[in-house]
């Protein structure tokens, strides 16, 4: 079939008419199907039941250094878990505090600390007049959800298959002042699945930001998430990198094991400098007197090291590697060379985006809905739920099964087409008229 563009109105119309009937039929199924939110489907989770096993009431539940993980105290976590972490994250285990179940909590409370007492001694951002975030977009809508919680306010920068719009983010960084963080998805980002190039991790590192307290969030969390045992995405570690360049304490990064066991019973962690693990830690120990210990604690007697890890995430990839390309190939048969989208092809994480003829996303979405499909909500990879281009569209394809995820995506394809034909019959008669 030609290109839509290329088509003349009285083809299009047929075509408009045929995909009705398709959809109609659609419709009919009383589909009820997801493909909305980035969570590990059953099979995923079962890899891990094995993990509720290493610790029974016979266990030995002290760690190496004879601490006793039942008990009260260690703030920052156990030292074995801090090793597990830290090769998972490439960074020194004395670099890293372990908190509980979500990252996003972690990211949570170091805006907040930096909201309400500053980030080493810097004046707390809620007595600033104006403080301003990057966002680079499409983006992970809840990094979003927590600038905007505290007022602050997000400047949207386009990602390229590269990483951020680095000449915008420098111009920025090191002109404004009230410009204090950046949200980052480096690898395998959410949703395009891009990881940031060596040119662009090193520009980071050597950013000159006009503000002392700004922080680079760099939220790690698909680092060892591969779809591939051959093609694998790498990525320069920004700790190290900061450090060379002169910029030690630039960086905050996160990470945790919510899509290696289970997503909100797993462990997270920051890597940080010293120095700021020591501003980090001053408020820690009056939020908390340490995170789950116990958990910490079968995460490592489950995995032993980073290469059980590892192998771990090979068996994921088994389980979610077919969703992924049964997506890649429905999208490429039903819509290659129609010119109504674009699609990415990632090695890793957990999302494949999906860029509609402008103006199409929030309808595209709408019409998949009254068939059965949900699909994350139009305009959530923007700050404020606002895609200027009404064109970006979230594909999580490993929550269904493949057969419901097959029929969820061929839906999608019809939804797309048939809004793309309306927007463009619309716009014939326009020209027309
Ligand atoms: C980029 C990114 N960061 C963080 C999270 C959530 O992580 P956690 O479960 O550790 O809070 C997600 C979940 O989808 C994500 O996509």
């Amino acid at each position: 079939m030609k290109a839509y563009q290329e088509m003349t109105r009285e083809e299009l119309q047929a075509e408009y008419k045929a995909l009705l009937g398709e959809y109609r039929r659609y419709q009919a199924m009383d589909l009820k199907l997801d493909m909305s939110r980035g969570k590990p489907c059953r099979e995923q989770l079962n890899l891990s039941m094995e993990m509720m096993d290493t610790l029974t009431s016979d266990a030995d539940m002290t760690c190496e250094d004879g601490t006793d993980c039942r008990n009260y105290g260690v703030l920052d976590g156990i030292h074995e878990a801090k090793v597990l972490m830290g090769d998972m994250m490439e960074n020194n285990p004395d670099n890293i505090i372990i908190y509980g179940n979500s990252s996003l909590n972690v990211m949570y409370d170091t805006v907040a600390r930096a909201y309400t007492h500053g980030i080493m001694g810097n004046t707390p951002w809620c007595r600033l007049e104006r403080v301003r975030f990057l966002c680079p977009v499409p983006g992970y809508d809840r990094h979003f959800g927590i600038t905007e919680f505290f007022g602050i306010e997000m400047i949207p920068v386009p990602m390229r298959e590269d990483g951020p719009d680095m000449d915008l983010v420098e111009e920025l960084v090191s002109s404004d002042e009230s410009v204090k963080g950046i949200w980052c998805v480096p690898k395998y980002s959410n949703p395009q699945g891009y990881s940031y190039s060596d040119a662009t991790v090193r520009r980071f590192a050597r950013l000159r930001p006009a503000a002392k307290d700004f922080r680079i969030f760099w939220d790690n969390a698909y680092g060892i998430h591969h779809l591939y045992d051959d093609h694998q995405d790498y990525l320069i570690e920004i700790l190290a990198e900061c450090k060379r360049a002169g910029n030690p304490d630039m960086v905050y990064k996160f990470a945790s094991t919510s899509k290696i066991t289970f997503p909100g019973s797993g462990i997270s962690a920051i890597a940080t400098s010293d120095n700021n693990l020591v501003d980090i830690k001053s408020q820690l120990k009056n939020q908390t007197i340490g995170h789950d210990k116990v958990n910490q604690l079968r995460h490592v007697r489950f995995f032993g090291d980073i290469h059980g890890m590892v192998e771990h995430m090979r068996k994921h990839a088994d389980i979610i590697r077919p969703k992924f390309e049964a997506v890649e190939e429905i999208l490429g048969e039903k819509l290659g060379g129609l010119g109504v989208g674009t699609w990415t092809k990632p090695n890793g994480g957990y999302f494949i985006s999906f860029d509609a003829p402008e103006g199409c996303a929030r309808e595209i979405i709408a019409e998949a809905r009254k068939a059965g499909v949900t699909m994350t909500e139009a305009g959530a990879t923007w700050p404020y739920h606002k895609d200027p281009h009404d064109a970006n569209i979230r594909i999580a394809p490993t929550y269904p099964s493949l057969e419901d995820l097959r029929t969820a995506a061929t839906l999608f394809t019809v939804c797309v087409r048939l809004v793309s034909a309306k927007k463009l019959l619309a716009d014939m008669k326009k020209k027309a008229g």
